[in-house]
């Protein structure tokens, strides 16, 4: 299994002897699945030469701060965001005194301070270095405030000394940054999310839909691939950017939707966020409707029902597990309940729709998961991107015992 498949790393090069170890390094993050970035210092590059970094890695190796070429290609900023781990090895004593003051006056410090991505020290230097007062100090407030640190080991050392500050081998670090990554939950696994509304349409210019904005199917998506799933994600029509290495089919219809879900199976897990529209206008009029004299003020549209998505793949013979979402504005829990047993479920997510500050359209959400023993799990109200990790992580678990 690649522990790190599809995660995106950023290692930093210190100025120090082991930095020879990052070129092997490169390739252990690499057969683990990872994407890997390097960006040196400028100590960094009298060890190593960016050309080998740049061979193994796939990538140009990304140098300074302040040159205006790497900042147009992919600037400090854009590597910060686009990092899940930021690994530095070796990180010199150098290194770890800059980023304890939180300096920077280079990329791969600035990048440091910009990013919200974990970050990962694999200390390397002289023993004597290592257990000098003002490094200890570094390391201590730098685990403090939340950075990995892998080893250093002990032992022989370049200088001939004997004792801490050998930078740990490459396999160990690889292994060490993919414990980073506690969601190797749904590694491997198909995940089909749908989102959004759907539209009916009336005439060529009328539809039927509902307020569903998408934002927590989406949300979900981009949960599921950091968990390390393969996504693919069938969304009505909504305004949002498609979340990276997610595969998007865009749909109008609740027919096209079971169509597209349909073409996209088999998959291991079924998460149905979007809000079908239950009904469509039985005859669709050919141009647009005019107002009928002989019908007075009223209008009839005769509608039909729609065919149930989450029903329909929860019921085949390779029904993935399924989690279905149950909007409500009243009997939220109940009605819950009732739509996990009619269509065969395996979880529930209750949607309290009626409070403006969560549900539809809002940023935030607060949900109940119910299972089939009608257990129910309280998630607390926090922004739909929080509450969806959370909601992958417990369904993983769930999907892990069936
Ligand atoms: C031959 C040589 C080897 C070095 N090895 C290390 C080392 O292993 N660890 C370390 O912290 N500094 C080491 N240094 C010192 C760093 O290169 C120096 O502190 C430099 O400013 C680090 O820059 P950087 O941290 O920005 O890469 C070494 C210096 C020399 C000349």
């Amino acid at each position: 299994m690649q522990r790190l498949y599809r995660k995106r790393i950023v290692l930093g090069v210190g100025g120090g002897i082991a930095a020879y170890k990052s070129a092997e390094l490169v390739r252990r993050l690499r057969d683990q699945g990872a994407d890997v970035h390097v960006v040196m210092t400028r100590g960094g590059r009298e060890f190593i030469t960016p050309l080998t970094l740049q061979a193994l890695s796939g990538h140009p190796v990304h140098l300074d701060l302040l040159d205006p070429a790497a900042e147009a290609a992919m600037g400090h900023i854009e590597l910060a965001k686009w990092a899940d781990l930021v690994l530095i090895a070796p990180a010199t004593a150098d290194i770890m005194a800059r980023l304890a003051q939180g300096v920077a006056d280079d990329l791969l410090s600035t990048l440091v301070l910009a990013t919200d991505a974990q970050v990962a020290l694999a200390p390397a230097m002289n023993q004597a270095m290592w257990r000098d007062a003002a490094t200890q100090a570094n390391a201590e407030t730098l685990a403090k405030r939340g950075y990995h640190l892998f080893g250093p080991a002990a032992g022989s050392q370049a200088c001939g000394d004997v004792g801490p500050g050998r930078m740990l081998e490459a396999d160990e670090l690889a292994q060490r940054a993919a414990d980073c990554f506690q969601w190797q939950a749904l590694t491997g696994k198909h995940v089909l999310i749908t989102a959004g509304p759907t539209q009916e349409n009336i005439d060529p210019v009328r539809y039927i839909t509902n307020h569903s904005s998408g934002k927590m199917g989406f949300a979900l998506a981009e949960a599921a691939v950091e968990a390390g799933a393969k996504v693919t994600l069938v969304t009505g029509p909504v305004h949002l950017p498609t979340p990276d290495r997610v595969n998007r089919i865009d749909v109008v219809s609740a027919r096209d939707m079971l169509a597209a879900c349909e073409a996209a199976m088999p998959c291991d897990l079924l998460i149905a966020s979007a809000a079908v529209a239950d009904y469509r206008p039985e005859v669709v009029a050919p141009q647009k409707m005019k107002k009928d004299p002989t019908t007075g003020d009223g209008l009839l549209l005769q509608l039909v029902r729609n065919p149930d998505i989450l029903a329909t793949i929860a019921g085949r013979a390779d029904r993935p597990f399924s989690v279905g979402f149950a909007a409500e504005t009243e009997h939220l829990l109940d009605y819950a309940a009732r739509k996990l047993k009619d269509k065969n479920l395996d979880l529930i997510v209750a949607n309290d729709v009626a409070n403006p500050t969560i549900g539809f359209n809002s940023e935030e959400n607060a949900i109940t998961v119910i299972d089939r023993a009608l257990q129910a799990s309280p998630f607390a109200q926090t922004s739909k991107s929080k509450i969806a990790r959370q909601l992958v992580a417990f369904i993983a678990e769930r999907l892990a015992r069936t």
